[in-house]
């Protein structure tokens, strides 16, 4: 069976029919659909962000002259985010390396306040700057009544109103607002990464705020990268539990595999014909690679529509520990459980390097 036949066999949502029926044939007709499916994933599955028009502003509070022993400079900020109504504030750090400016960067969301020594040294020294930031600091991932952090600027109704995973990537955005203007920046090598729940996030955030150039999904799994039809593993019922329903919005959790208005190629797809980098590890059976890999393909009918290679791959499902490099659609198979391993980083920062990225 070939891959395309593998894709079909999902019965998947067109995502190149518009909602009257019309066949997305044109890049004018895309945008049309783009914001079609903007609308379905707001309104069935990630909530819609608040409407809220708000200000950022980024406080230097300390400044580590001498970071990675000397190679780099690091600002622990805070990020203070006003709106008529309300304030909130987060804090996060930015790295930056010496002598490299203005250095392509990553937003990062991450599951602790600060990077790991190790890979952030790695970072620094491929000549990358990094701001990153502990989601628990954005708004905690427990049932708060949106009473925490940012779920403060727009309140919790059962349906349609921002799941956590939106919170989390709206804050993304903010941070690229914050970091407008610093002239150690390049602006137009902005990727936004994260790993599980923050993979979700990252897509999310990729997806909706185009001044990313490339968004990167570290096995993230259902209302992730992964196809829901089809799925093995994590489905949306175990999303529906405790710890993950507070995710997603309420519509979300109306519908089955089968009777969902999209599929998350939809979600991949939003971030055409910018670069897209999706990670898979071997033996992390509740994200189910296969499942991601097919949402990279499915998905690429739209970077195609739009001039551009999607994922060029060799036929057939990869072996563990090949990359897919080539197109604007990148991917990797390592081997391995689920975490954020250091050869993650080093194939993001590779597929970066390769696409001046
Ligand atoms: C759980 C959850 C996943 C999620 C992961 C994580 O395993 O079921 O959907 O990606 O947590 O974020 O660590």
């Amino acid at each position: 069976m070939t891959l395309k036949d593998e894709v079909s066999q999902r019965h998947l949502p067109d995502l190149l029919r518009l909602l009257d029926g019309r066949t997305v044939n044109t890049a004018e007709l895309w945008q049309q659909r783009r914001e079609e499916i903007a609308g379905i994933l707001s309104g069935e599955f990630a909530g819609y962000p608040t409407r809220l028009r708000v200000s950022t502003e980024k406080k230097v509070m300390r400044c580590e002259k001498d970071s990675y022993g000397g190679k780099a400079m690091t600002e622990h900020c805070l990020l203070i985010i006003r709106s008529d109504f309300s304030e909130a504030a987060f804090p996060f750090t930015l790295t930056i390396p010496k002598g490299k400016n203005p250095a392509p960067f990553f937003v990062y969301l991450a599951f602790t306040p600060s990077p790991a020594d190790g890979i952030g040294e790695e970072i620094v020294d491929a000549g990358y700057a990094l701001a990153s930031v502990c989601y628990q600091d954005i708004a905690a991932d427990y049932f708060d009544n949106h009473m925490t952090g940012l779920g403060r600027f727009c309140t919790r109704n059962p349906y349609d109103s921002w799941g956590k995973l939106r919170i989390w990537s709206w804050a993304a955005s903010r941070i690229l607002d914050g970091l407008t203007g610093d002239e150690r920046l390049d602006f137009e090598r902005a990727a936004v990464m994260g790993h599980s729940r923050l993979g979700k996030t990252a897509l999310l955030a990729g997806a909706f705020d185009e001044r990313f150039a490339l968004t990167v999904s570290c096995q993230s799994g259902a209302g992730g990268a992964a196809l829901f039809r089809g799925k093995t593993g994590e489905r949306i019922e175990n999303l529906r539990g405790e710890g993950s329903r507070l995710w997603f919005d309420g519509n979300f959790f109306q519908h089955s595999e089968e009777t969902l208005p999209f599929d998350q190629h939809f979600l991949l797809a939003m971030t055409a014909p910018r670069y897209l980098y999706v990670t898979s590890a071997s033996e992390d059976n509740w994200a189910d690679p296969k499942s991601e890999f097919l949402s990279c393909i499915a998905a690429s009918e739209a970077f195609e529509l739009l001039g551009t290679e999607g994922l060029r791959h060799g036929g057939e499902f990869p072996e563990t520990g090949t990359c897919l490099h080539e197109g604007h659609i990148g991917y990797s198979l390592r081997r391995g459980t689920h975490y954020l391993s250091r050869d993650d980083w080093k194939n993001v920062i590779a597929y970066r390097e390769k696409h001046m990225i």
